[in-house]
């Protein structure tokens, strides 16, 4: 994956935990590099390595370090200047995830190798809609639930996500439900 990633986890570790435990993180997961490119491409295996490292030695599971990292994805895009690219791509939650795959074509542009997720909505009711995630990478799952959580701030919106399809129970594709309701007018 591109470096953006990893260096959104290392940002992530180290304003909450500080530049020493992002060290042991890393030492731990055998990855000898101090400044990740954001442009540049980086094994899919070293983001594992790293969650799975940051997971022994912060005591949390690799699941709930998927899901503070999805949150934290959100605000750190925007603050690494993808910020207009967020706020044009929807004016409410849901019509900012009906427009995901909108998101990462754009952002293809700046990274021409990009393998990105897809996104499709469903079912879409007044509160309520089924979220489909497509992916061709496996274990980042976890992520969608800190992701939406994350928009939902962003919107300043209540949402609720269960997972109601899962690729490790053979389905093709995972699939949420998600149960939102705007903080104000929208
Ligand atoms: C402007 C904001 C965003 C940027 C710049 C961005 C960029 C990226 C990049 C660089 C990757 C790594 C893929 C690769 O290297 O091949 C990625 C993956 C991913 N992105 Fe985004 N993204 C943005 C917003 C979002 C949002 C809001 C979501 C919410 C659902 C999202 C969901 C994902 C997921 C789930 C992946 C993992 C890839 C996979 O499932 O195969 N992204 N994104």
């Amino acid at each position: 994956m591109y470096g953006l990633v990893n260096k959104a986890i290392q940002d992530m570790v180290c304003s909450r935990f500080g530049e020493e435990t992002w060290k042991e993180i890393k030492h731990k997961a055998e990855v000898d590099i101090d400044v990740f490119l954001s442009m540049e491409g980086y094994p899919d295996d070293m983001t594992h390595k790293l969650v799975k490292a940051a997971s022994v030695i912060l005591g949390l599971s690799p699941k709930d370090i998927m899901q503070a990292f999805g949150e934290f994805w959100v605000q750190y895009t925007a603050q690494e200047g993808y910020g207009e690219m967020m706020d044009m791509n929807g004016d409410t939650l849901p019509e900012f995830l009906e427009n995901l795959d909108n998101l990462h074509a754009r952002v293809g542009v700046s990274f021409p190798k990009l393998q990105p997720p897809s996104f499709e909505c469903t079912d879409m009711e007044k509160n309520s809609l089924s979220l489909h995630y497509h992916s061709d990478r496996e274990g980042l799952t976890p992520m969608i639930f800190g992701l939406v959580k994350g928009l939902g701030t962003k919107f300043d919106t209540e949402v609720h996500i269960t997972q109601t399809q899962n690729r490790d129970d053979g389905a093709e594709h995972d699939e949420f439900l998600v149960i939102y309701k705007p903080n104000s007018a929208q």
